[in-house]
């Protein structure tokens, strides 16, 4: 079996005026002249109408952003998110990384696998459940984890896996232990593109548990504070904030880009790093 159908051309016109529109909507959230970065979303999008990147919906995206379809198909073949193959109605990711592993994320995954009579990637017969095991999924306060379709199962063991995946076939839909309740694969992945999930219930979802919040809890109880970011910006007009940037560059003593970036050069940005890695690694002792 091919990972994905190249010998097929694909048919751009496959997809309905509307997704066209939703297309477009994308493309206009990027600057002018650069819509090429709009290919991830693109490629959730093109997902959420057929439940996978087809030959269709790389050429859609080519289409679309005027580039090659070979560019589409090296990014869609690149990212574990882009399925390549048509996905159930739910995907369940086991996460079998160290920690989830170790505390029985492995054996969650042998005994689902088992059940449903699949294996990596794929999916039931009645096209309810494609499986799947995960690297880290960022939640590893509550070992082992699984998600449906994103959405977190928190502290689960494979009893509580199996009751999970049954419920599924059985076409109900139970709550995830935070985050928005469930969707299909298709709905989900036209969030990701970045269209508002405008269920009421979404919207008052609890994102946190305890477990996430522990760490800064314990924080604000000690008044512990992290350092403030350092450097004062004065609002300039964006070409003298450019040439000071390039100029910056050029000198090697880039700032930051934005207040999201870490420093780039962290004795400037932090005047005491030097005599605090002195101390540290006993420096001149
Ligand atoms: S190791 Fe499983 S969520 Fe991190």
């Amino acid at each position: 079996m091919t990972l994905i159908d190249i010998e097929r051309p694909g048919n751009p016109d496959v997809f309905a005026a509307e997704v066209r529109t939703a297309a477009e909507q994308i493309i206009a959230r990027y600057p002018a002249g650069q819509s090429r970065s709009a290919l991830l979303p693109m490629l959730h999008l093109v997902q959420s109408e057929q439940g996978y990147v087809s030959a269709d919906g790389i050429a859609f995206c080519a289409d679309v952003l005027d580039i090659t379809k070979a560019q589409v198909a090296a990014v869609a073949t690149f990212y574990t998110m882009y399925k390549r193959k048509p996905t159930g109605e739910y995907l369940v990711s086991v996460c079998t990384n160290t920690l989830c592993g170790l505390l029985g994320g492995d054996e969650i995954y042998r005994t689902l696998s088992e059940l449903l009579g699949v294996g990596m990637n794929e999916t039931t017969a009645d096209g309810t459940i494609t499986l799947e095991h995960a690297e880290c999924l960022a939640a590893c306060d509550y070992a082992p984890v699984v998600t449906v379709n994103y959405e977190f199962f928190d502290n689960q063991s494979a009893e509580s896996a199996v009751g999970l995946v049954t419920e599924l076939k059985d076409g109900r839909r139970p709550l995830p232990t935070r985050g928005a309740p469930l969707c299909s694969f298709k709905e989900i992945s036209r969030q990701i593109a970045g269209f508002v999930d405008d269920r009421p219930e979404a919207a008052t979802a609890t994102a946190t548990g305890a477990q996430t919040e522990a760490g800064v809890k314990l924080a604000q109880q000690r008044h512990d504070q992290a350092p403030g970011y350092p450097v004062e910006h004065e609002k300039k007009p964006a070409s003298e904030a450019h040439a000071e940037q390039v100029a910056a560059d050029n000198t090697g003593a880039a700032e930051p880009t934005s207040a999201h970036d870490a420093p780039l050069k962290t004795s400037a940005s932090d005047p005491d790093a030097d005599s605090t890695q002195g101390e540290l690694f006993g420096k001149g002792e």
